[in-house]
């Protein structure tokens, strides 16, 4: 059975990349129910701790915990249970932990939301960070191409049953061919034609991603810095649909 189409605001993942709890709590009530889903990356998580997710989930929202895990398979498997007993909605974790971190991390977080009666977290793999290069690849030993690592780790990922990736817009056709079209991808990196692109190098219009099979977009600064927030929001709903 197909699964039922995301609404175009449902594919919205804010990246609450903020300091605070407070600022956080600021950009939730503001976007609250305008957005699918708030990401929590590393800095605002090493700040606040696990409150600011329960602060999120309190206001009936979802939270994408993007602490990208990579470690031994235990570790991360331990891991990965704690952000399921706190009802994330989404976490991450690196493929190159290996097929077997990655497997007995979606085990260990399918049997604690039974056991707990709680939904099962989406997981989702990165692949090759987006910083990282052909030149950097072969400075940790990876012949690349780095597009072939991307698609053979994507599958890999699927292969540990993990539910889908992050991917630059660039690396979505090849995903897609290798891992077929219920393979979740969510794709950074999303720019308004007219918008300046910070250090994002390769951008795609919202619509541009959706249409080249993003199913998800994680947006930050085209909405935290825009003049108006909610009509940022609003437009990117719109080129969406
Ligand atoms: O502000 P902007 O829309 O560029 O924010 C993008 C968000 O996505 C940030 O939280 C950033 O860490 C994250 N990200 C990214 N590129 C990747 C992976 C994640 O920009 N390749």
């Amino acid at each position: 059975m197909n699964p039922p189409p995301i609404a175009p605001k449902d594919k919205i993942i804010f990246a609450l990349d903020v300091e605070h709890f407070t600022e956080a709590q600021r950009w939730v009530n503001l976007l609250k129910d305008r957005v699918g889903i708030f990401k929590v990356g590393k800095q605002l998580f090493t700040h606040s701790g696990p409150k600011v997710i329960d602060m999120i989930c309190q206001k009936g929202q979802k939270v994408f915990l993007d602490l990208k895990y990579h470690d031994i398979p235990n570790t991360v498997a331990k891991a990965g249970e704690e952000a399921t007993k706190h009802q994330v909605a989404m976490f991450n974790l690196h493929a190159l932990g290996g097929l077997e971190m990655m497997r007995k991390t979606v085990e260990a977080s399918r049997s604690i939301a039974k056991s707990f009666n709680l939904p099962k977290p989406i997981i989702l793999a990165v692949t090759i960070l987006t910083s990282m290069d052909e030149e950097s690849l072969k400075e940790i030993g990876v012949q690349g191409p780095l597009i072939e690592e991307v698609g053979r780790l994507a599958l890999l990922s699927q292969k540990a049953g993990v539910d889908g990736v992050i991917a630059s817009p660039q690396e979505i056709g090849i995903i897609r061919r290798q891992c077929g079209e219920h393979f979740l991808i969510v794709t950074p990196g999303i720019r308004h034609p007219s918008a300046k692109k910070d250090d994002q190098k390769r951008t795609l219009t919202p619509g541009e991603a959706v249409e080249a099979g993003a199913d998800y977009l994680v947006i930050g600064r085209p909405i935290k810095e825009a003049k108006d927030p909610l009509e940022a929001v609003q437009k990117i709903v719109e080129d969406i649909s």
